[in-house]
C-alpha cells in the first residue's frame, strides 16, 4: 500500500485538487486527518474543513512541512511563484506531484533545485466523478516507489498509466481533451433520435448508457474495438447500416485528425 501511512499536501484546493481529496477518501486509502490543504481563499479552504474534515493549513510551506506527499493543483501559471515560495522547505525524502498542464518536469525540478523526486501527470475531468483518466511521467529523481505512489492517487479517481514525459501532449491530445470528444458524439447521438421522435431525457440516458456500456466492454474484456464492433454487426442489418453512414461521414479519420491537433496545441503552448 503506497499510501499507508502517509500524509498527503495539496497546494491549491480548486476543482481537481477537491476530485483527487474525495478519490482519497472514498477508497479509505487516507484519513481526513492526514490531508493538509493550503489555497490563496480562506473561505475555499473552511469549506473544503467542513465538507470533507481535512486539514487546514496556515500557507503552501505549512503543507509541504507537514506532508510525505504534495499535490502542486495550482494553475500552471502560478506554479513559479509557488514553487518559489515552497522549495526552502521541500526535502528529497518527499514525492512531489505536479497537475499543471504545459508545465515540463524539468522547470519543476529546476525550482526545487534538491533531488526532490517529482511527477507529472496528465488527469481528465471525470475524475471528479471517480473515472478519470490520467497519464503520468517520472522526473529525474523519481523512482518505482514514487511513480507507485502517484499511481495510487490517481487509480482512487480513475484509470492511471505511466508515458515517457514526451508523449504527455498526445495524452493531452488524447484523453486530456477527450471528453470534449465524447459529449459531441453523445450529442450527435441524441439529436439524432430526437429528430426521429424519442423524448430528449430517454434519449439523453439511452445514449449515455451505451457509451458508457461500451467503453466498459473495451476495458473489460481487452479486445479490440473493432472486433467488439464486428460481433454486433449482422450482414444485412441496422448496425451495418449505421456504421456505412458513419464511414461516409469519415467519422474515424475525423476523430484521428481531433487528436492530432489537440496534440499539436498542447506543444504549441508547452513551448
Ligand atoms: N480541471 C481539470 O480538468 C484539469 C485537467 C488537467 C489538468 N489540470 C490541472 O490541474 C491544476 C488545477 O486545476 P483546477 O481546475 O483544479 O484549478 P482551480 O479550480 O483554479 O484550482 C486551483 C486553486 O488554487 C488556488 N490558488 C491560486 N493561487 C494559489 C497560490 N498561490 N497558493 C495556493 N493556492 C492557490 C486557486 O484559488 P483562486 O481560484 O482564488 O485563484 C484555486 O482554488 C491545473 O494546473 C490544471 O492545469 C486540471
Amino acid at each position: 500500500m503506497p499510501l499507508k501511512g502517509r500524509k498527503i499536501g495539496f497546494l491549491g484546493g480548486g476543482s481537481m485538487g477537491e476530485a483527487l481529496m474525495i478519490g482519497l477518501l472514498r477508497t479509505g486509502l487516507v484519513a481526513p486527518a492526514d490531508i493538509y490543504i493550503s489555497d490563496i481563499s480562506n473561505q475555499r479552504l473552511a469549506e473544503l474543513k467542513q465538507k470533507l474534515g481535512v486539514q487546514k493549513a496556515a500557507d503552501n510551506q505549512a503543507v509541504v512541512k507537514e506532508a510525505d506527499v504534495v499535490i502542486l493543483a495550482v494553475k500552471p501559471h502560478v506554479i513559479p511563484s509557488v514553487l518559489k515560495e515552497v522549495a526552502p522547505v521541500a526535502k528529497p525524502g518527499q514525492t512531489f506531484i505536479s497537475l499543471a498542464a504545459g508545465v515540463p518536469i524539468s522547470l519543476i525540478e529546476n525550482c526545487l533545485a534538491g533531488p526532490v523526486p517529482v511527477i507529472r501527470v496528465m488527469p481528465n475531468t471525470p475524475c471528479l466523478v471517480g473515472e478519470g483518466a490520467s497519464a503520468l511521467s517520472a522526473g529525474t529523481h523519481a523512482r518505482k516507489e514514487h511513480v507507485n505512489i502517484a499511481m495510487a492517487v490517481f487509480n482512487a479517481v480513475g484509470k492511471a498509466v505511466e508515458v515517457p514525459e514526451a508523449l504527455l501532449d498526445c495524452v493531452t491530445g488524447l484523453s486530456g481533451s477527450g471528453p470534449a470528444y465524447m459529449y459531441v458524439i453523445l450529442e450527435g447521438l441524441i439529436d439524432g433520435a430526437v429528430r426521429l421522435g424519442l423524448p430528449a431525457d430517454k434519449a439523453r440516458e439511452l445514449a449515455a448508457q451505451t457509451m458508457l456500456g461500451s467503453a466498459k466492454m473495451v476495458l473489460e474484456t481487452t479486445e479490440h474495438p473493432a472486433k467488439l464492433k464486428n460481433m454486433v454487426t449482422t450482414p444485412g442489418g441496422t448496425t451495418a447500416a449505421g456504421l456505412y453512414a458513419l464511414e461516409e461521414g469519415a467519422l474515424r479519420a475525423v476523430l484521428m485528425k481531433a487528436v492530432t491537433a489537440a496534440t499539436q496545441r498542447s506543444r504549441e503552448m508547452s513551448e
